[in-house]
C-alpha cells in the first residue's frame, strides 16, 4: 500500500502543483486539508473540487472559524500581542490552528507525511514544521516548494501545464496575500521597495481614509475576563465582534499597516497589513486594563506580552514557554470586565470612555477639586526616601568632580609605566590614581 501525506492546502496554483509533485517524486496518496479561517475564498467547496481535479485522493475542508477566534485569538488579544509593537501576528496565529487539523488528519489517515507549500525564505515554514513537531515528533515533514526546482512561476506554470494541472488564466496578482478573521497582509511586487507607497489597490479590507467618511462612528465594546462579548449592547460570539468590526473601522478608513518587519530567518522584509478589528480590540482592551490592572501587573505583562509575541511570530504556538506565558496572562484577565467606548474616523481609533466594575481609578484619590482625598503632605516623606538612593549618588559625584577640578589646572605629563612603555597622561589622572591606590 502507497504511504499517505497529508497537504495543507489553499487551492492556489503551489499547493495544485505540490499535490501532482507529491505523487510524483515520493510515490505517495495526497489528502489535503483546505481550512476556513475566515479569509477571502471563493467557495471551499470549489477549492476540495480543484485538489480532487489535481490528483488529491481526498480534501477535507474543514471550519476553523470559531476555534481560530475562541482558542487563538482570544488569546492574542489578551496579550496584546503585536510583534515589534505594530504587527498583530494575523498569519502566525493561523499556522498553529491549521498544523493541528493536519497532525489530526495523518492521525485519521494514517499518514506517515505532512507537507506544505511555504517558500524556504519566510516565517509560515517554520511555524508549520515546529508546530508539527510538538504535536506529534515521529510524522515527516515535506516542503516541496523548498525542493523543487520550479524556480520562476512561469517554470511552475509549464510544470502544472504539462502535468494536467488547471493554470490560472487571469494575470496573477504581483502580491502574496495572506489573509484570515485577524486581518490581510500583503507582500511582493513594487513593495519590495520600501521607498514606495503601497498603490492603493493592495488594500481591501479598509477605504483611503481620505474617503472615508465626514462624521466619527462610535462604538462601545463590552469585555468580560478580557474576551470581548458584545457591541453596542447586543451580546455577540467572538467571531461576530471581530466580522463586523473589520467592517466598520475598514469602513473608517483604520487599519493599514506599512511597516519593515524582522523575519525569523533572518531577513528583513517590508510588509503591509489591514488590520482593523485586531488594532480596535487591541486598543479597546489596553485601554480597559489600564483601569482594572494593579500598576506593577500592567507594567510587568507589558514584557510578557512582548515575549508572547514573539514565541507565536517564531512559530513556538505549542511551546511550553508561550503555555507558560499563557498562563500569567489569564491570571491577569480575571478582573478585565467593562466596556469601552471608541471612536472610529477617518483613519483614526480613539478610545473615548471606558467603564467597569473592577475599576481601580479612584475619583476620591484622581481629582483635584474640593472633594481630594489624597494626603498631599504624605507626598514628602514618600519623595525623600524615593529619593533618597540617587540623591547619596549625586552627593558623591559632586564631591568627586570638585576632587577631579583641583587637577585640571596641571599640565600633561610623560608617564614612564614598569614595562617600559610610556604615554602621554594627564597630571590629575596621575595624581588621582596615586591617591585612589593610596585608599585601597
Ligand atoms: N510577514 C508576515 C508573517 O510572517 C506575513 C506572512 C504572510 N504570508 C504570505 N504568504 N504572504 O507573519
Amino acid at each position: 500500500m502507497k504511504e499517505k501525506a497529508i497537504l495543507a492546502y489553499s487551492g492556489g496554483l503551489d499547493t495544485s502543483v505540490c499535490i501532482k509533485w507529491l505523487i510524483e517524486e515520493y510515490g505517495v496518496d495526497v489528502i489535503a486539508v483546505a481550512g476556513d479561517l475566515g479569509q477571502d475564498h471563493d467557495g471551499l467547496e470549489a477549492v476540495k473540487e480543484k485538489a480532487i481535479k489535481s490528483g488529491a485522493l481526498d480534501c477535507l475542508v474543514v471550519d476553523m472559524r470559531q476555534t481560530f477566534a475562541e482558542e487563538y485569538l482570544s488569546c492574542a488579544l489578551a496579550a496584546n500581542a503585536m510583534y515589534e509593537n505594530k504587527y498583530p501576528l494575523v498569519s502566525a496565529l493561523s499556522r498553529p490552528l491549521i498544523s493541528k487539523h493536519l497532525v489530526d488528519a495523518a492521525h485519521r489517515f494514517g499518514a506517515r507525511y505532512i507537507a506544505h507549500g511555504c517558500t524556504g525564505k519566510g516565517n509560515d515554514q517554520v511555524r508549520f514544521e515546529a508546530s508539527i513537531l510538538m504535536l506529534d515528533p515521529s510524522l515527516e515533514i515535506i516542503s516541496p516548494v523548498r525542493e523543487w526546482d520550479l524556480g520562476s512561476r512561469e517554470a511552475e506554470m509549464a510544470w502544472a501545464a504539462a502535468h494536467g494541472i488547471e493554470v490560472p488564466t487571469t494575470q496573477a496578482s504581483p502580491y502574496s496575500i495572506d489573509d484570515n478573521l485577524w486581518g490581510r497582509a500583503i507582500e511582493c511586487g513594487v513593495l519590495e521597495d520600501p521607498w514606495a507607497e503601497p498603490p492603493s489597490d493592495i488594500y481591501t479590507m479598509t477605504v483611503d481614509p481620505a474617503c472615508a467618511p465626514d462624521a466619527p462612528t462610535y462604538v462601545e465594546i463590552a469585555f468580560e475576563s478580557g474576551v470581548p462579548v458584545a457591541l453596542d449592547g447586543t451580546p455577540l460570539p467572538l467571531l461576530d465582534i471581530i466580522g463586523t468590526l473589520n467592517g466598520i473601522a475598514g469602513a473608517n478608513g483604520y487599519g493599514r499597516i506599512d511597516m519593515i518587519e524582522n523575519r525569523l530567518v533572518g531577513v528583513k522584509s517590508r510588509e503591509c497589513y489591514e488590520v482593523p478589528a485586531a488594532l480596535v480590540l487591541i486598543n479597546a482592551h489596553k485601554a480597559l486594563e489600564d483601569m482594572c490592572l494593579e500598576r506593577s501587573v500592567l507594567h510587568y505583562k507589558l514584557g510578557i506580552e512582548q515575549s508572547w509575541a514573539e514565541q507565536v511570530y517564531n512559530g513556538l504556538w505549542f511551546s511550553p514557554l508561550k503555555e507558560a506565558l499563557d498562563a500569567f496572562i489569564a491570571d491577569t484577565q480575571q478582573c478585565v470586565t467593562g466596556t469601552v467606548r471608541v471612536k472610529l474616523y477617518k483613519g483614526s481609533c480613539t478610545v473615548v470612555g471606558r467603564k467597569s466594575a473592577y475599576s481601580l481609578y479612584d475619583h476620591g484619590l484622581a481629582t483635584y477639586d474640593a472633594s481630594d482625598q489624597f494626603d498631599h503632605a504624605a507626598a514628602k516623606g514618600f519623595i525623600d526616601l524615593h529619593a533618597l538612593p540617587c540623591k547619596v549618588w549625586a552627593q558623591n559625584r559632586i564631591a568627586m568632580n570638585a576632587r577631579m577640578d583641583q587637577f585640571t589646572a596641571v599640565d600633561e605629563t610623560v608617564c614612564q609605566f614598569a614595562d617600559g612603555e610610556s604615554d602621554v597622561v594627564r597630571a590629575a589622572e596621575v595624581a588621582m590614581y596615586q591617591e585612589q591606590a593610596m585608599e585601597v
